[in-house]
């Protein structure tokens, strides 16, 4: 695979004057696997709403493999195929595991083939849980999931929908030594054959999995580059150092505000995570 798959150019958005999204470019080749970090409130969500059509830019374009995405609608871009996780989770609770797996992955076949009874499960569900490892796990209901287990079903989800660009918003929030390991070595696997971005903090996790980084701040690229190169860089080594001193000087909340945000931007979920990463890195790169 080669050639460039999303191509972003000059995208800001404003939202009530506040620009959240500041003249970014940013492009990923095909079968990259390429982390997007920065400090909260940097705008990396932000970003992939833009890309999702869940938020409208004030200006600037996305193309996808060419086809500009800008005003298209959330489903249209899903069925081009770019599929994305949430920073809170979305599996339905009562269904089971390959439930969630089938209603996933019917989401891009017609309607009409919903209506039809269909027998055992699809070509596209049963490699989704051969990939996320969840083979064992098919029939149990997803409410009593692990938290580790559920972001793989989410990630299981979006495999199932056979997109060609996933965006993972922070897969490894909140999960153990073990279940970060694991989630690493799988977004690896898919990067196999998928285009994939991954929001992330955590430095550590970044040097095992990462090769291209791009760090995002205020609503800007501030640096672009190897896994080392971003960490040696000193205006990122100051946005994080700076961030930990900034920490409880910061209101509640971020300003987020609107239906859009609500249920699902889980900043204070990812903090103890953040802040673990903020300090593995400020012991770094001292
Ligand atoms: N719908 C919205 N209405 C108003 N402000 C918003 C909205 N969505 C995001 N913002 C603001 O835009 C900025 C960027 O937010 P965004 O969620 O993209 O940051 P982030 O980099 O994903 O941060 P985090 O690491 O906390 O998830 C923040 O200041 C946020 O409060
Ligand atoms: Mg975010």
């Amino acid at each position: 695979m080669s050639g460039t798959l999303l191509e972003v150019r000059d995208l800001s958005v404003v939202f009530d004057g506040f620009r959240a999204i500041d003249g970014v470019d940013f492009t990923v080749e095909q079968g990259e696997l390429r982390f997007l970090i920065g400090p909260n409130g940097a705008g990396k969500t932000t970003l992939i709403d833009v890309i999702t059509g869940l938020t409208r830019p004030a200006s600037g374009s996305v193309r996808f493999e060419g086809w500009d995405l800008v005003g298209r609608k959330e489903h249209e871009i899903v069925r081009m195929g770019v599929g994305r996780t949430f920073q809170t989770s979305v599996v339905f609770e009562q269904l089971t595991v390959v439930e969630n797996l089938d209603l996933a992955a019917s989401f891009r076949r017609p309607l009409w083939s919903l209506a039809r009874r269909r027998r055992g499960v699809s070509a596209a569900v049963e490699a989704a849980m051969a990939t996320t490892g969840l083979d064992a796990l098919a029939a149990r209901p997803a409410g009593v999931l692990s938290h580790g287990q559920r972001q793989w079903l989410e990630i299981g989800m979006l495999i199932a929908q056979r997109p060609r660009l996933l965006l993972l918003d922070e897969p490894v929030a909140g999960m153990s030594g073990e279940e970060r390991s694991r989630t690493g070595e799988l977004l690896v696997e898919i990067a196999k054959d998928h285009t994939v971005i991954v929001i992330e903090h955590d430095m550590d996790f970044l040097r095992r999995y990462a090769s291209q980084v791009t760090v995002l701040h205020e609503g800007k690229v501030l640096v672009e580059g190897s896994v080392d190169q971003v960490r040696s860089d000193p205006r990122v080594q100051e946005v994080y150092l700076g961030r930990a001193e900034d920490r409880d000087k910061r209101p509640a909340g971020g300003g987020r505000a609107g239906a859009a945000g609500e249920g699902r931007t889980g900043s204070a979920g990812a903090e103890p995570a953040e802040g673990a990463a903020v300090g593995s890195a400020a012991g770094e790169v001292t």
